[in-house]
């Protein structure tokens, strides 16, 4: 092997402001570069326990069992759902785009009876729709999706939980692309079980994922107990239910790694903890309501420069989520074209999506670190130069112009920027 044609890593510049990932924060990538320390090292038993008492801010929970998944946001969503659910179950699933998809196909993966009711993509579903559902199905999870990043549209998730806690159900939400970009009340909105990852809007690279767990859904694990022979004592006693029928993704015994009793079990991925913890660092310092404002003060702008420039939003705009921008692809413009001549004549990439809205609208994202002011102008001006190039004539600068007034006028206190 010739190695000297395996130059070192060395990626081009790209401005991301797709539906996530998106650029890291340096300070994120500074803490990444760090050395590793051995994983009982006092210090590193200290930044576990520092990590979850910053999500617990994050999330919005007392929480104990907050805590980090090592694995893509998908880790954090098999962790809960191999963990919650027993072979039979029935679990119930709004499906309002690709992610409630997902919910059901792994669901089914842990051979839960799945439930699912429907509408089409671009709309949320009304709290009463979940009710009728849940007293028909019975079900012993609602597995939600709060942000679908496929459609770009935010469910309404406060009334869900009161809901939940009439009918005896566990509430579960996916909120990997919408946490720290939008509300979410971890305890408020009665959830049992919350996933995310870093790479939206928490700003960091994917490839760590913080999920929270109430008591209740703690205490349904526990009877699931399992230890592995080779660490497990006479002191260990199993639950008396069947276990998880996962090694790697069994909450419980993650548990008892990240609790006091320190269980070896994987080896935790040091540099996406430190990772992880400057994530959350950077939006408490923020705080946690200025990081959502900023979602939506730069969401609203793309949105008016969007507008302005004569193109069509996909979706309820009632509903979108504050940090992804579904773009209806003009008739005779060529979606793909557009997308590569912005990354390529620009450095900029915005995204396509999938099933049924493949092809048909762009998605971007002003998130994390690139939920910035100069982020999205540049995204509108050159969107609008590549348009215009590629047969799509708008009035010249209407955009960016159109992005400037709102910015204008939410600092005049013209139209309100939270
Ligand atoms: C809502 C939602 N859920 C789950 C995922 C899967 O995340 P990951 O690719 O980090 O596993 C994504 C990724 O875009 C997402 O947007």
């Amino acid at each position: 092997m010739d190695i000297s044609t395996f130059g070192q890593i060395n990626p081009p510049n790209r401005l991301l402001m797709g539906p996530g990932p998106i650029n890291a924060d340096p300070r994120v990538l500074r803490a990444m570069s760090s050395q590793l320390i051995g994983q009982y090292d006092p210090a590193m038993t200290g930044y576990m326990n520092e990590v979850m008492a910053l999500y617990r801010a994050v999330y919005k929970t007392r929480n104990q069992w907050t805590f980090l998944i090592d694995g893509t946001s998908r880790a954090g969503i098999e962790a809960v759902l191999l963990s919650g659910i027993r072979p039979g179950d029935k679990v119930l699933v709004p499906v309002f785009g690709r992610f409630g998809h997902l919910l059901c196909e792994i669901a089914r993966r842990c051979r839960a009876e799945v439930h699912t009711i429907e509408v089409p993509w671009g709309e949320v579903f009304d709290p009463q729709q979940v009710e009728d559902a849940v007293k028909s199905v019975k079900p012993r999870w609602l597995l939600t999706v709060q942000g679908d990043t496929s459609t770009t549209m935010l469910q309404p998730l406060e009334q869900l939980g009161d809901i939940c806690r009439r009918h005896g159900v566990l509430f579960y939400c996916d909120a990997t692309a919408s946490f720290a970009g939008n509300v979410l009340e971890t305890d408020a909105w009665g959830l049992d079980a919350v996933s995310a990852g870093l790479q939206k809007c928490l700003g960091g690279p994917s490839g760590s994922s913080p999920v929270t767990i109430s008591p209740k859904f703690e205490e349904q694990i526990r009877r699931r107990k399992c230890i592995e022979e080779g660490i497990r004592t006479a002191d260990h006693a199993d639950g008396d239910e069947e276990m998880i029928y996962s090694n790697y993704f069994d909450l419980g015994m993650i548990m008892d790694y990240w609790g006091p009793e320190r269980l070896n079990h994987h080896t935790e991925a040091t540099s996406m903890l430190f990772a992880a913890r400057e994530c959350a660092r950077v939006i408490l310092e923020e705080g946690l309501d200025n990081t959502i404002a900023r979602h939506k003060l730069h969401g609203d702008a793309l949105l008016a420069g969007i507008q302005g420039m004569g193109l069509e939003v996909f979706g309820d705009l009632n509903h979108r989520m504050n940090n992804v921008l579904g773009v209806v692809i003009p008739p005779g413009v060529h979606g793909e074209q557009v997308r590569q001549t912005m990354l390529l004549d620009f450095g900029i990439e915005i995204g396509t999506s999938f099933g049924p809205l493949s092809g048909k609208i762009w998605r971007i994202g002003t998130m994390g670190y690139n939920a910035r002011k100069d982020c999205v102008m540049q995204t509108l001006v050159a969107l609008e130069a590549v348009l215009n190039r590629l047969g799509f004539a708008s009035k010249y600068g209407a955009g960016s112009q159109a992005a400037w007034d709102h910015y204008a006028a939410v600092t005049n206190g013209v139209v309100g920027g939270q």
